[in-house]
């Protein structure tokens, strides 16, 4: 036993010396290993205390110990000696320019296509009045469904279509189908009515939706642009005006708008809205380079895009229901409104071309680079 206490008071005024000493970091990491490491000082003689009596071994442990914790503080001190040592000398040298370019040059990276379509759809409307409003995305049921005078028996309510939240799991007394993940942002029209209470309400809400799908046309996760206008004598006049303006503003000057009756519980009427096909001009065909002689008539292909109707379905639009101002706090006796929602995938799509949805979210940078 002596012999190993013999070493450890060796080992720990070998160290002292040598830590304090030490002129780097470098020379510092070196003596950890000779010390400490797996294969150092302390390690061989703890190796020895193997063949010590049961009874002594405590005692060597103890001092063992001891000798370990004053290495570590010993390199613990030095390390701070050797930073402060430096940081001085750092600070006595030559200043650093932080305001010079960097070297290296990184490409610039850009906005992914949804993104872009959210920022023109958004700055078109804004050009009109309107501003951009938000809501949760986790949604209560009253907001998504029952406030939008979407009855308990609706299909749209269905498990298969909607994602609910276990909300008698969150343990604030909610019952499960009280709480889902927004289905559209339509909830949106409540809440901003709530918040701004008078009138003229003019607001977008872009944002992200739930559904229960996945194919090349579905995802479970998409996003959508919603409208809504509330005032004193707003028609669907306005409406009409506001959705061709917008179609025209980005599709391009020469778009068409169709209105066709349509159904949806929060609007009445209610509409869906087609716009002349920004690929083949609304033609349904797209002619290809003529390889036949003069005189005969130019060849055309048909449009897939619009499988050759010249019409692409864009949005869904209507009048606000009185129940809906109603829940909204607005007399539906003094205000009118109309309300729209679009699919920004879609808009996105038919603008450039893109045939399958789901590029957008496979983060392939051969895909999103080309925007
Ligand atoms: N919320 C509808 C949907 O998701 C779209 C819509 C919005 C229709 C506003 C009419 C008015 O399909």
């Amino acid at each position: 036993m002596a012999d190993l206490l013999g070493q450890l008071e060796a080992l720990a005024k070998g160290a002292r010396e040598a830590i304090g000493s030490a002129a780097d970091e470098k020379a510092l990491e070196d003596l950890r290993v000779r010390f400490l490491g797996k294969k150092g000082e302390l390690s061989a003689v703890l190796r020895g205390m193997g063949a010590l009596p049961a009874e002594e071994r405590p005692r060597v442990g103890e001092v063992a110990n001891r000798v370990r914790d004053e290495v570590e503080a010993l390199l613990a001190g030095a390390k701070s000696r050797l930073d402060a040592r430096k940081l001085e000398a750092e600070l006595a040298g030559p200043p650093i320019d932080v305001t010079l370019p960097g070297r290296r040059v990184l490409p610039r990276g850009h906005r992914h296509p949804i993104t872009r379509a959210t920022e023109d759809i958004s700055a078109i409307f804004a050009r009109l009045g309107y501003e951009v409003a938000s809501g949760p995305e986790i949604e209560l049921d009253w907001f998504n469904f029952e406030a939008l005078n979407i009855p308990p028996d609706h299909p749209a309510r269905d498990m298969q279509d909607t994602f609910y939240v276990e909300a008698s799991t969150l343990g604030d007394g909610a019952p499960d189908g009280s709480v889902l993940l927004r289905t559209h942002t339509s909830p949106v029209q409540i809440r901003a009515m709530q918040r701004l209470g008078v009138p003229p309400v003019r607001i977008i809400c872009p944002g992200r939706v739930y559904r229960s799908d996945y194919d090349q046309t579905h995802s479970p996760m998409f996003h959508q642009v919603e409208g809504l206008c509330v005032g004193e004598g707003i028609t669907f006049a306005d409406l009409k005006g506001t959705l061709a303006a917008f179609a025209r503003a980005y599709f391009g000057e020469g778009t068409r708008t169709r209105f066709r009756p349509s159904y949806f519980p929060f609007v009445e009427p209610g509409a869906e809205v087609d716009v002349s096909c920004s690929i083949c001009g609304g033609t349904g065909r797209i002619p290809v380079r003529a390889q036949g002689q003069a005189g005969e008539p130019p060849q055309t292909r048909r449009c897939g895009t619009c499988k050759e109707t010249g019409w692409l379905e864009v949005l869904g639009a209507g009048m606000v229901h009185p129940k809906v101002l109603e829940n909204g706090g607005f007399d539906p006796k003094r205000y009118s409104g109309f309300a729209f929602g679009m699919g920004v995938e879609r808009m996105a799509m038919l603008r450039y071309g893109i045939d399958d949805l789901r590029l957008y979210f496979e983060n392939d940078l051969r895909f999103l680079e080309q925007f």
